[in-house]
């Protein structure tokens, strides 16, 4: 009997952590044959291979190599090459995960060879259509056969959509699930002694969005921010490329080195950067995913944004959102610098067993009849879930 073939999609950097675990549930459920496919968004070493090697992800089966560009060009070249090797691939089932371009560019590929679509961290809405990542947020989900979700407020976004409810699953955080797993091995990373850094004695930085770093004054802005906070301790800025072009058209490396004790490092891989913080005494950050790493850490987080597309971050986790004015940011990161920090608790389903969840899902409705063991008792997967998923539907 042939197998259930689901090809996972990777691209960016925040998509593989959160592949690796669903790709290990994959591999231990007989029956199911999982392939893990690289766009080539993300193609430079600290971006992408190092965290294949952290993760425990194999090689990928397939690459494609596209590169950077426009969001036209990077979406169109994903699709044309996406289409061609699934052809060949012919799975029944495409994964993909987040909100980057090679999310919605390999969903709408799926949909359109007719095979069903998987969303994993489905219904996360910011509600502000400038940022490219809603974009493609809004549109996988409205194209996916299957939406698995990480908190509740993701439900009653996909429901103000019209999105059936028996396509939706609440089933906690896969990117979590990889944090878990890899706490530990992380706390022996040398990270802290490499850089000079002993613990809750540093700020933690990323900033990469564009409505922060494609603007001279508004990135200008963020790194007086810095220059305060280095001042008090000691500040580490992993920095990601967009960001480090940036601030090389904008003539604003120069500002930088001008602070004594902010440390302008590469990229780190994942083990690194999970060490780092872990140890903080506060993240300042723009990222998506580090918010929630952060809540499940219980390491104080301010977000330099003006929304959050993951509000459980604040209602429940460390998180609180300062906007873009370099004096909320201040003051923010300040006040847990001071002992106010905000206190939070994990999320529900944050539990490290996310991915676990999903594969029960798609082999019980898509796997178990059609590939599993003979005497399965249900026919290959009806057309759609049906209703009431078992995990959490909000009653
Ligand atoms: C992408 C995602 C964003 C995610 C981020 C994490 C979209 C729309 N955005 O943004 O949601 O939070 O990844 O990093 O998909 N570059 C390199 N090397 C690389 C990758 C990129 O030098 O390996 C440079 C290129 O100059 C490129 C720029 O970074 O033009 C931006 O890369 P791109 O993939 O377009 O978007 P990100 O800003 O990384």
């Amino acid at each position: 009997m042939s197998s259930l073939k689901i090809v996972n999609v990777v691209g960016a950097r925040p998509n593989f952590m959160k592949v690796a675990p669903l790709w290990e549930a994959m591999r231990a459920q007989p029956g199911i044959e999982p392939l893990v496919l690289h766009t080539g968004q993300h193609y430079d070493h600290k971006m992408s291979q190092l965290f294949f090697d952290h993760l425990g992800l194999p090689k990928p089966d397939v690459y494609l190599g596209v590169g950077s560009g426009g969001h036209g060009e990077q979406t169109g070249k994903v699709m044309i090459a996406f289409e061609r090797e699934m052809q060949t691939l012919r799975p029944d089932l495409v994964l993909v995960v987040g909100d980057v371009n090679s999310t919605i560019a390999c969903g709408l590929v799926a949909v359109k060879m007719n095979v069903k679509l998987v969303h994993v961290e489905a219904g996360l809405r910011s509600y502000d259509r400038t940022m490219p990542e809603e974009v493609n947020r809004v549109l996988t989900d409205q194209i996916a056969d299957y939406l698995f979700t990480t908190e509740r407020s993701a439900l009653d976004n996909l429901r103000r959509e019209g999105i059936p409810e028996e396509r939706v699953f609440f089933v906690g955080n896969v990117m979590i699930d990889s944090l878990l797993k890899h706490r530990e091995k992380a706390s022996r990373s040398q990270v802290l002694e490499d850089l000079g850094l002993s613990p809750r004695n540093y700020v933690l930085v990323t900033l990469h969005r564009p409505s922060n770093v494609d603007d001279r004054d508004t990135l200008a802005g963020l790194l007086e921010v810095l220059g305060a906070l280095s001042a008090r301790m000691p500040v580490v800025f992993p920095i990601h490329p967009r960001t480090r072009a940036k601030l090389a058209e904008f003539r604003l490396d120069r500002v930088l080195r001008g602070y004594r004790d902010l440390k302008l490092v590469d990229p780190l891989g994942y083990l690194d950067f999970l060490k780092c913080m872990d140890n903080a005494r506060v993240v300042v950050t723009d990222s998506g995913g580090i918010q929630e790493e952060t809540t499940a850490l219980g390491v104080p987080c301010v977000t330099a944004r003006e929304n959050t597309e993951r509000p459980i971050t604040v209602s429940e986790g460390t998180n609180v959102l300062a906007g873009q004015s370099p004096e909320r940011i201040l003051a923010e990161a300040n006040r847990v610098i001071d002992g106010q920090g905000k206190a939070g608790r994990r999320p529900e389903l944050w539990d490290g067993r996310a991915a676990e969840r999903i594969v029960k899902v798609l082999w019980d409705r898509e796997g178990r009849a059609a590939h599993g063991p003979p005497g399965g008792r249900e026919g290959k997967g009806a057309q759609r879930p049906p209703a009431g998923g078992q995990f959490g539907r909000k009653s």
